[in-house]
């Protein structure tokens, strides 16, 4: 029998069927660790170009674009593997809700999970300042002023965020570093936690692994790979596609300290804080913009412990003993998407 190559020896030797399953996981937590890698293969080369200060960072996002070969594939496939990234792990995580996976003994990886969730939206946000131009500049302007609403710790969170006193040269800097370093290795080091988790709880979740319907009830793992294999090229074809099609989008250069919101006519939100900017139409910062997204983050983070601590039903669709789980996770998707969608179209 051949040897196990890399990728066969990540994973245990057999594996129940009923994990492996397509229809089960859709492969989402897998092609999440695969645009996450794709994230760092495509930014890398864009640092070699990208010039993180005021007068100049708009600059070399154009020269990227339109003057380095292959620049513009390159931001592209950056942009659009960030974007499908957010989308992979927040499937990743309904699935792991309707399928009551985050029950006992997954309860600590799933706040893994979330954190990692947490810090790639964070890390998409940084890269989006980065462009530094007039939709990105208001984005920042404003949130960064939200934070100073957070009681107590508003105004240090705020000056350790900008790095002074108003956004600079400084403030570029910051976003920079978090995004390239700050963020990233954490990022990694957590999806890393979070694999070892998934065997050290396991495996997937699965009720049993008996035959179904004359099917064996384990696979090798180099069935299990070989699926791994299509799913990953699947989602890479997506990536190309939407890359070779659509462009990542780009706003005039902002002129650099015209003073905050001086030189931007529209406060443009990244689309996966748009909800949030819908709330600021309706509310006051402060519940916009820190109470509600707190109340969302704590109630997700700790949803095995306040919503649903009853093991029963684990792997099972939309089992009804996780009937408030998937309530208030299922209200707040509706409430996200109705929002993003209402404030897109203004
Ligand atoms: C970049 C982000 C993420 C990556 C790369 C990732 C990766 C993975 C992988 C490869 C698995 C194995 C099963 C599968 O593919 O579905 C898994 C399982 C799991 N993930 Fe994630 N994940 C991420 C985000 C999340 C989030 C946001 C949550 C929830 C808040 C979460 C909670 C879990 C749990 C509880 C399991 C065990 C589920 C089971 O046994 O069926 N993960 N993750």
């Amino acid at each position: 029998m051949a040897r196990p190559n890399f990728f066969e020896h990540l994973h245990p030797p057999t594996i129940p069927a009923r994990e492996a399953r397509f229809g089960y996981t859709f492969g989402l937590g897998g092609m999440s660790l695969l645009l996450f890698l794709s994230l760092i293969v495509t930014g890398v080369p864009l640092m070699f170009v990208y010039v993180p200060t005021a007068v100049s960072a708009a600059e070399s996002i154009r020269t990227i674009t339109f003057v380095a070969p292959y620049g513009w594939l390159l931001r592209n496939l950056h942009y659009w593997a960030a974007v499908l990234l957010l989308l992979t792990a927040s499937l990743h995580l309904l699935r792991i809700v309707f399928s009551g996976s985050y029950k006992k003994p997954r309860q600590f990886n799933w706040l893994l999970g979330f954190i990692i969730l947490m810090l790639s939206l964070l890390l998409s946000f940084s890269g989006y300042v980065l462009r530094w131009d007039v939709d990105t500049y208001g984005a920042l302007t404003v949130g960064t002023h939200i934070t100073q609403q957070v009681p107590l710790i508003g105004n240090w969170l705020y000056r350790l965020l900008v790095g002074g006193a108003d956004i600079s040269d400084t403030t570029l800097v910051r976003f920079y570093t978090w995004h390239t370093l700050g963020l990233v290795v954490p990022v990694l080091l957590l999806i890393g936690w979070h694999a070892f988790r998934v065997r050290r709880d396991g495996g997937i979740a699965h009720r049993e692994a008996t035959a179904v319907s004359g099917k064996p009830a384990r696979i090798s793992r180099r069935e299990l790979v070989q699926r791994e294999g299509v799913a990953a090229l699947a989602i890479l074809c997506l990536l190309f596609l939407l890359s070779i099609f659509w462009d990542a989008p780009l706003a005039p250069p902002v002129t650099p300290f015209a003073g905050p919101l001086a030189e931007t006519s529209h406060i443009a939100a990244p689309w996966f804080f748009l909800w949030i900017q819908a709330l600021l139409r309706l509310w006051p910062p402060l519940w916009a913009g820190v109470v509600v997204p707190l109340v969302v983050v704590l109630l997700l983070a700790l949803l095995p412990w306040v919503l649903d601590r009853r093991e029963d039903g684990t792997a099972v669709w939309f089992h009804p003993s996780g009937r408030w789980a998937q309530i208030v996770v299922g209200a707040i998707t509706v409430g996200i998407i109705i929002l993003t969608i209402v404030e897109w179209r203004q």
